[in-house]
Order: structure tokens, then sequence, then C-alpha cells
């Protein structure tokens, strides 16, 4: 059967642990020259109905590497963005592609593509999960610190993607995750509930961070959700994590944001260019190697 990546449940925890393994050994590699054309000749369908500078970049770059290429579909200029049904374009692409890789806004659509495709398909970013970003974040943590089992994580900020994805992750690499966010922009009461055994929300930032291991954050306001920028800033304006607030977090703790960053938002200027406390820049990096991990992987699956 073939395996998609929609969201990190659709992988085991070993599966997991794996990908993070092969993510290491492949970005050493890579660094060494060590050539690698596992891809040759296979292509990678990306589909972006929204921005994106690392995900696109870390992608083609990934499948280059890997002696292969990518294609960008924007639905600007293919027939997804005329209204061609989801499923339609599912059955064609997976024709001729070898696996597919999609950025949406309703995560129904990632699941419904992936129902009608013959290829794997990847999530790269939907209004529910982020969990491309996980595996680095993970992988990033791991170099670091070594592995999550075990230690205390603080999400501060908004309940949105990323942080959907980081709840899955406290299940899959059975850490702890303190939530911190403003009334009304918690995550899915669902997802909360299903994982309340490792993953609280806590009734201020400080509290969250409390003796955290890896405090992460992101945008106050994700992409569709422009016109409610200047209203979530006056909701928002006592999550910024910033020097202050991480005195609060264990003595060796790190700080991680997924990017883009908006500074003097959800991030002081002075943190995120803190290289003591701060791996933002080597976070991104991982997308690249944990991502061609993930292709490795759904494609030998
Ligand atoms: N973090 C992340 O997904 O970045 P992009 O939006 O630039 O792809
Ligand atoms: N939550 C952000 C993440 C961007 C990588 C968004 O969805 O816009």
């Amino acid at each position: 059967m073939t395996r998609h990546f929609l969201t990190l449940l659709d992988l085991s925890a070993d599966e997991l642990k794996q990908v993070i393994d092969d993510a290491i050994r492949l970005k050493a590699e890579l660094r060494s020259g060590t050539l690698n054309d596992s891809f040759k000749n296979r292509v990678l369908g990306m589909i972006f109905e929204k921005s994106s500078t690392r995900t696109r970049v870390s992608f083609e770059a990934g499948m280059t590497q890997l002696g292969g290429s990518a294609l960008f579909l924007s639905p600007r200029d293919t027939q997804l963005g005329r209204g061609e049904p989801v499923e339609d374009s599912a059955r064609v692409l997976s024709r001729m592609v070898d696996m597919i890789m999609i950025r949406t806004f309703k995560h129904s659509v990632v699941k419904r593509f992936a129902e009608y495709s013959r290829v794997p398909v990847i999530n790269a970013l939907t209004d529910g999960y982020h969990p491309c970003q996980l595996l680095a974040d993970v992988q990033t943590f791991v170099e670091h610190r070594g592995q999550p089992q075990g230690k205390a994580v603080a999400w501060i900020g908004d309940g949105n993607n990323m942080c959907h994805s980081y709840i899955n992750a406290a299940r899959q690499w059975d850490f702890e995750l303190r939530v911190a966010c403003p009334q009304g922009f918690e995550p899915d009461s669902a997802l909360m509930e299903a994982n309340r055994d490792r993953v609280k929300l806590c009734a201020t930032p400080a509290e969250a961070v409390s003796g955290a291991d890896w405090v992460a954050t992101d945008v106050w306001a994700s992409m569709g959700q422009e016109d409610e920028q200047a209203e979530r800033l006056e909701h928002f304006k006592a999550f910024q994590v910033d020097h202050e607030l991480m005195s609060h977090a264990a003595k060796d703790a790190i700080f991680m944001h997924c990017l883009p960053a908006h500074r003097g938002e959800e991030v002081s200027a002075e943190l995120i260019e803190d290289d003591q406390v701060s791996v933002v820049w080597d976070e991104a990096e991982n997308r690249l190697h944990s991502q061609k991990a993930l292709m490795l992987f759904l494609a030998n699956a």
C-alpha cells in the first residue's frame, strides 16, 4: 500500500526515529561530498497554494541532490487553480510523477488528494498541520541536546498548525508539551483531549516555560489570516518569547521558530539572534536533510 505523510501519525514512532537518524547521516554525507543518486530519473511534483521559501527550496534542492528533479506547480498556472477537482488532479499527476508534495489551506484537501494518488503524498503545510517542520525541529533537538524523550517542551503563542504538529510530536517522541496561548487561540480541543497524558494547557507563558528544555513559537497570524493581523497583535502581546521569558526555562534550554519570524512580535530580535539559545538556522537547514530522509523512506516503504 502507498504510504503518505499527512501528519506525524502516519509513521510509527520507530519509523520516525529511523527518518531522523537517516537525516543526520545524509547531512554528514552531503558535507563530506558523498554522492547519492537514489532518486535518479525520479520526479517530485510540488503543489504550492501558499507562499514558501524554506519548503520549496529544501524539497527542490533535496531532489536534485538525490539525482532526481522537482516540478513547481502553482494554482496560478495549473488547472487546479481554475477549479479542476483535487481527485482528478491527484489521479493524473500521480501517473506522471513519483511523489507529490502539497502546501494548501484545508487539511481535508491533502487527505482527498492522497486518497486518489498512486504515489506517496507529503503534507508540506495545511491549516491543520506542518509535520515536515517537526522532522527538522526534532533533528535539531537531537543534534544539540540528544533524544527528546522525557524532555519538557513549551509551545508559546498560537494554537495553530505548528502547535498541532508539536502535539503529535509529543506523542511520537514521548515528551511533555506545555502550551500557552491567549484565550480563544488554543489548539484543537479534540487533539488536546486525545493527548492529555502528555500535553497540557498552561495559564501563562512563564508557567509553560518553567524548567523547559526546548521552547518554540511561531507567527501570531498564519498564512490566510492576514486580515486578522492587527486584532491578533492585541491578543498576543503578552506572549512574546524573549530573554526574560527564557530565564524561566532550564539553563541549557534552546529556542526554535519555524520561520519566517516577526521580530518584536512573537520573538524578540535579541533572542532570535542569540546563538547560545536560538537554533533557528540549524532548524531551517534541517528541513533539507530530514525531507530527503522522509522521501527516501516513503519511496522504499
Ligand atoms: N517554515 C516554513 O515552512 O517556511 P516556508 O514557509 O518558507 O516554507
Ligand atoms: N503557522 C505558519 C507557519 C509558516 C511556516 C503559517 O501557517 O503561516
